[in-house]
């Protein structure tokens, strides 16, 4: 790797924690994220808008291909937007319900329960609605290709739901397909894609989730160490 004094700086602010401490905090934020659910039912009670935007800026801390930040969130919070995205996303998710998943699809959603009602998306006080971007580049204006586009936005969003859960917000990752409806309520350029729609908020008071989203594969079966 070739460094510089030009175009490197020293690695600042690198936290360092002794052995059992690195244990501790590891085990504590493995059990900070098990309480971690998507909800489906949340309040309506609101969550101010800086808590938002400091989730949001976790995620666009994230690695991404080249560093060209390929993401876009798009904080809705306004009850018009809201009701707009909702009406769209059912009417997809009614086509989708009533038969283009296709079977073994409906199948695999069934012990989950949903279907496509979704009062949530205008109950919750935020919809994140985040998009991928083919194009652009580190700074503001370039217009370059952008590398590894849905694995970056993948990352971000990985972040996003971990800061959120961190700040006490329930989530839920909604993806009605299609979801190009939502680059016209949002006002983003064709140069983007939907990616999903992260919904942010207070679960709603005795909300339910389904058993089937309680089975997690033991470490043995996700990992191997060579
Ligand atoms: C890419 C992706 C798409 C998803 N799409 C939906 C969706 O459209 N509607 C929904 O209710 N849940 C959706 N989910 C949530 C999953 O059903 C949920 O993560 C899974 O059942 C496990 O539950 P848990 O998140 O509580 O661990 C999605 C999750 C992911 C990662």
């Amino acid at each position: 790797m070739k460094t510089s004094d030009d175009t490197h700086v020293l690695l600042d602010g690198f936290p360092h924690y002794p052995e059992d401490e690195m244990l501790r905090r590891a085990v504590a934020f493995q059990e900070s994220m098990r309480s971690r659910r998507s909800v489906r039912q949340f309040s309506d009670k609101p969550v101010t808008r800086d808590i938002i935007e400091a989730c949001v800026r976790t995620a666009g801390s994230a690695p991404s291909g080249a560093n060209h930040q390929p993401w876009f969130f798009a904080c809705v919070g306004s009850a018009e937007k809201k009701r707009e995205i909702r009406r769209a996303a059912e009417a997809e998710e009614r086509e989708f319900y009533s038969g283009r998943a296709g079977e073994e699809w409906l199948d695999a959603l069934a012990p989950i329960g949903t279907d496509a009602d979704k009062p949530y998306m205008e109950t919750a006080p935020w919809l994140i609605c985040i998009f991928a971007q083919r194009r652009g580049g580190v700074r503001e204006g370039e217009d370059r290709k952008n590398y590894y586009i849905h694995e970056s936005v993948g990352i971000a969003t990985g972040l996003l739901i971990a800061a959120c859960h961190e700040a006490g917000l329930a989530t839920l990752v909604h993806t009605p397909n299609p979801m190009k409806f939502l680059n016209t309520i949002c006002d983003r350029p064709e140069t983007e894609k939907p990616f999903l729609i992260l919904v942010a908020g207070h679960p709603a008071e005795g909300a339910m989730v389904p058993k089937h989203a309680l089975i997690k594969k033991p470490l043995e079966e996700i990992a191997a160490f060579l």
